[in-house]
């Protein structure tokens, strides 16, 4: 499936609705054998959307392929569709268009394969409307109540039961009633806004486009009357803006727009924008399209929005309101539905497309699967096919989105496998994972470019990273005397003392020792964002930590110090004597003898203790950071 069928939005399917009049878009869910082809080919047949020669040869296949005596059989109308599938045309979705003087109708006909959920996911994603076909024989079915539960799990909040077939059990009253009950009693865990059960006949046009004289007992409306009727009016222009920039569009000079199709909302020009991402603003100057500027622009066009000011934006980022911004986290909670052979699995890389961005990710839990079949949550390690799981997301980055419920186009992504290129996955974001929701960034006025200017060098962190006793302190103090004694502003953060304060309240778990980590990690951010070279000493003994770290850092900003001391040389120094208490079992946990130490592979710069002294060590990080990028514009004497 190419990236584009799978994408959750809106963009596969024709705009050509005319404005004037109001669109449905809906999908029909169940198998040819429940009559889903004859019933979307007489909605297209008694619309009269068919031309002509298309009718005679339908009239002409009719007799000839047909399944239906003497009459026109609808199916082969739609079910061309499948010749082309086995030609090797690839159709996941086939969106088909007709109107009546009410109202325009978008059919979103998924071909074959009906049991898979990923083409269904496919076409339901921007439908307003499910048709669940049953069978007036079969009554409610398995079938029924997956194809019920993607559909309000992919956010449609209107259905019809469309109990078919109704001429082939005599136009029971009785069993009508039978198959609705025993559907309400499990759609009603569904969330829809409105269930609107229908007997029909397709085939014989029964309660399809009029009502039918059959069923007196039935007063409610024939299939097309609800269509027409039904309150789904979009209400993405009444959501928040949003608008994800799809290119910075720079054709000279003079001229610089963010070109895009607007999600949601509304804006007009001295509207004040914010970046969601960075929380940089600028008031929004003009809104550019093909045809000349636009006074106001909603969901749904395609503009090029120029700002009064110069600031960052580039591709992938969302632009919003100041007043209702989405969330910013690298983290969230998310549906999954598994759309490809191989499982989903805990903590392999995938990439995210999440609007117009490309993002490593991870998934790092599955915290349950769904049976779709009973709605019951069941433990899972991964997801196969067609399978679903709520699953927490850890993105490599701070990205905007919503949840999937307040936003379909910025609550939806789709994943991609990483070798292969194939959309693996595709997910509905419940909520983001970050504990501090509604926080957004300042914009600062003065950054850490400017700061650095001040102080003549660039900033950075040193990461110091070994067993205890490793020299990792002695070390950092030295360099940090040589640089400070240069006019260098340095920092120190070191584990011991920063156990006394900031982290008093965590101990050596492995939990607390992660979570001391990633504290000391935002701490170094702030000093290299001060403009400062910051020195950390900690054992961090989880590779995986230390990659969390490194992760918050730019290019060239993160160096990995590995003080390399065989766990011999530190037993036998121990300055704190911590070791012979540990061997004794007073300390439990302790690295490198009942708690694991992840050496690096990667480190910037390793350091052997044994081969020199402490001075050396230092001298050496010394000598590797100036044939670094780090004090390029330092202009003071290295000699003294
Ligand atoms: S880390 O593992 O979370 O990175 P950190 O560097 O902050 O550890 O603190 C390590 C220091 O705490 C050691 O140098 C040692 O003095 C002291 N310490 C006390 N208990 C332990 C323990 N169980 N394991 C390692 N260090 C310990």
């Amino acid at each position: 499936m190419s990236l584009e069928t799978a994408t959750l939005t809106a963009d596969a399917a024709p705009k050509t609705a005319t404005l004037e009049k109001s669109l449905l878009r809906f999908l029909t869910c169940g198998s040819v054998d429940d009559g889903k082809s004859t019933l979307i080919g007489r909605l297209l047949y008694d619309t009269k959307l068919i031309f002509d020669d298309q009718l005679q040869s339908l009239e002409r296949d009719s007799k000839k392929h047909g399944t239906t005596g003497e009459d026109i059989d609808f199916a082969l109308l739609v079910d061309g569709l499948e010749a082309e599938r086995q030609q090797g045309i690839t159709i996941d979705v086939a969106y088909r268009f007709f109107s009546t003087p009410k109202r325009s109708f978008i059919v979103a006909d998924t071909p074959g394969h009906e049991q898979y959920t990923r083409n269904m996911a496919t076409g339901a994603s921007n439908a307003d409307l499910a048709i669940i076909l049953i069978d007036a024989r079969k009554g409610v079915l398995p079938q029924t109540r997956r194809h019920s539960f993607i559909a309000s799990m992919l956010g449609i909040k209107h259905v019809v039961v469309a109990v078919n077939k109704i001429d082939l059990v005599d136009y029971d009253q009785a069993r009508f009633e039978e198959i609705l009950t025993a559907y309400r009693e499990f759609a009603d865990q569904l969330g829809f806004t409105s269930v609107q059960a229908i007997p029909l006949s397709a085939r014989f046009g029964e309660n399809m486009i009029t009502r039918s004289g059959l069923m007196p007992w039935y007063d409610g409306p024939c299939l097309l009357e609800h269509l027409e009727a039904v309150d789904v009016e979009s209400v993405d222009a009444q959501k928040p803006f949003r608008m994800g920039v799809q290119w910075v569009n720079r054709p000279n000079l003079d001229f610089r727009g963010f070109s895009g199709t607007i999600h949601s909302g509304v804006i007009k020009p001295g509207d004040e924008l914010v970046v969601a991402g960075s929380g940089k603003s600028s008031v929004l100057k003009r809104i550019v399209t093909a045809d000349g500027d636009l006074s106001e622009a909603r969901a749904g066009t395609a503009v090029t929005l120029v700002l009064n000011d110069e600031i960052d934006v580039a591709r992938g980022d969302t632009f919003a309101h100041p007043q209702g911004r989405p969330e910013v986290s690298d983290s969230f909670a998310a549906h999954i539905l598994w759309m490809t052979d191989e499982a989903l699995q805990v903590d392999r890389p995938y990439l995210i497309k999440l609007g117009h961005n490309y993002i490593p990710a991870r998934v790092t839990r599955i915290e349950h699967k769904i049976n779709i079949n009973t709605l019951e949550h069941e433990g899972a390690h991964k997801l196969d096919l067609n399978e679903i799981g709520l699953c927490h997301v850890r993105l490599s980055s701070q990205t905007a989105f919503d949840a999937y419920e307040l936003n379909r186009h910025t609550g939806s992504f789709i994943l991609i496998d990483r070798f292969t290129n194939a959309t693996a996955g595709a997910g509905m974001i419940t909520q983001g994972l970050n504990r501090a929701t509604h926080v957004h960034r300042q914009e600062l006025t003065v950054g850490k470019a400017a700061r650095q200017e001040l102080n003549g060098h660039k900033s950075a962190a040193l990461w110091l990273t070994g067993l205890s006793g490793s020299g990792k302190s002695t070390i950092a103090n030295l360099v940090v005397s040589e640089l400070h004694a240069r006019g260098i502003r340095t920092m120190m953060l070191d584990g011991d003392n920063i156990r006394h304060g900031l982290n008093k309240d965590l101990g050596f778990t492995d939990a607390d020792r992660v979570e001391n980590i990633r504290r000391v990690g935002e701490v170094a951010k702030l000093f290299v964002d001060a403009g400062t070279v910051v020195l950390c000493s900690f054992i961090s003994p989880f590779a995986s930590d230390r990659q969390m770290v490194r992760d918050l850092f730019e290019d060239g900003e993160f160096f990995e110090v590995f003080i390399d001391t065989p766990i011999e040389d530190c037993i036998n120094r121990d300055p704190k004597g911590l070791y012979a208490k540990a061997l004794k079992g007073e300390i439990k946990n302790f690295t490198g003898l009942d708690s694991p130490y992840e050496a690096p592979t990667n480190a910037e710069i390793v350091v052997k203790t044994e081969r020199m002294t402490a001075a050396e060590a230092a001298g050496q990080i010394i000598e590797r950071l100036r044939a670094s990028d780090l004090f390029s514009m330092y202009d003071g004497d290295w000699s003294i």
